[in-house]
């Protein structure tokens, strides 16, 4: 049987999160609101990414998710995904020295097939050379979609039962898990969505079981280090009870 909560001490649910996962929006309104044309929220997002990564690493935060690509985001106009890509390119070119010089850890997470060949050469290689860093990892949900995922999940599952490797019978909420992208990251404490909206838009379904949600009215572009600190103080401040009872409830 799987207890969600069992893994997690008293001490831990006060401490600051391990795993942040932020869902960057309002870039395009962002932009908007000053006249410019959408990529130019996209490119201040990035700048806000980088501060924001900074940030987690002073904060010791051990894990960052971002959601910078969707599996519906191919749906925007081309010129839009195509700014889109190209920033993500430009972002890992010019900033994975820096990131393996900070000892960040980079991996990525979404569907990888059919993407351009250069796209996804450059996420395998943002991987491989930053594999060994230990200060801080750094995960980018890329073409990424939380059913997606765990339909994807489903059939490599489904796959290891045919081949004998699994047993069937035996499947609980760990074997699934152990087939997901995510399979060798810790489920995120905070999720945090800039702009005022309050959905998950599809991301992280699964993990996101149990998590904290902090939403902010300010556009992704404005997000800084206060903003960063605001939500892990107001995560601080809830009680995580995954499911159980507070400990001083047990015996009423
Ligand atoms: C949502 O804003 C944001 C996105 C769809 C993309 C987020 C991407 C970045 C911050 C930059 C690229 C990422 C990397 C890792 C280089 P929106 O366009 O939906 O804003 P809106 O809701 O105001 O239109």
């Amino acid at each position: 049987m799987h207890w969600p909560g069992a893994r997690h001490s008293e001490s831990e649910r006060m401490s600051t999160p391990e795993h942040v996962a932020i869902i960057m929006d309002g870039n395009g309104r962002w932009a908007k609101s000053r006249g410019l044309p959408r990529i130019a929220g996209h490119r201040a997002g990035v700048e806000a990414l980088r501060q924001t990564v900074r940030a987690a690493s002073d904060h010791g935060i051990r894990w960052l998710t971002v959601y910078a690509f969707s599996s519906e985001n191919w749906s925007r106009p081309k010129s839009e995904v195509t700014d889109l890509l190209g920033l993500l390119k430009i972002f890992i070119r010019r900033d994975l020295a820096e990131l393996h010089q900070s000892g960040v850890r980079v991996k990525v997470i979404g569907d990888r097939q059919g993407l351009a060949t250069d796209i996804k050469g450059l996420l395998d290689e943002a991987e491989a050379l930053t594999s060994l860093n230990t200060a801080m990892n750094l995960v980018i949900a890329f073409n990424y979609g939380g059913r997606d995922e765990i339909v994807r999940a489903a059939r490599k599952l489904v796959a290891a039962v045919k081949a004998g490797q699994v047993d069937a019978d035996s499947i609980d909420a760990d074997t699934l898990a152990n087939f997901l992208d995510t399979a060798e990251i810790p489920d995120p404490d905070l999720v945090i969505r800039t702009s005022g909206e309050m959905r998950l838009s599809n991301f992280l379904l699964w993990q996101a079981a149990y998590s904290e949600f902090v939403f902010l009215p300010c556009y992704w572009p404005d997000f800084t280090r206060s903003d960063l600190a605001h939500a892990v103080q107001v995560y601080s401040a809830r009680e995580r009870r995954f499911g159980g009872v507070a400990p001083r409830d047990v015996a009423l």
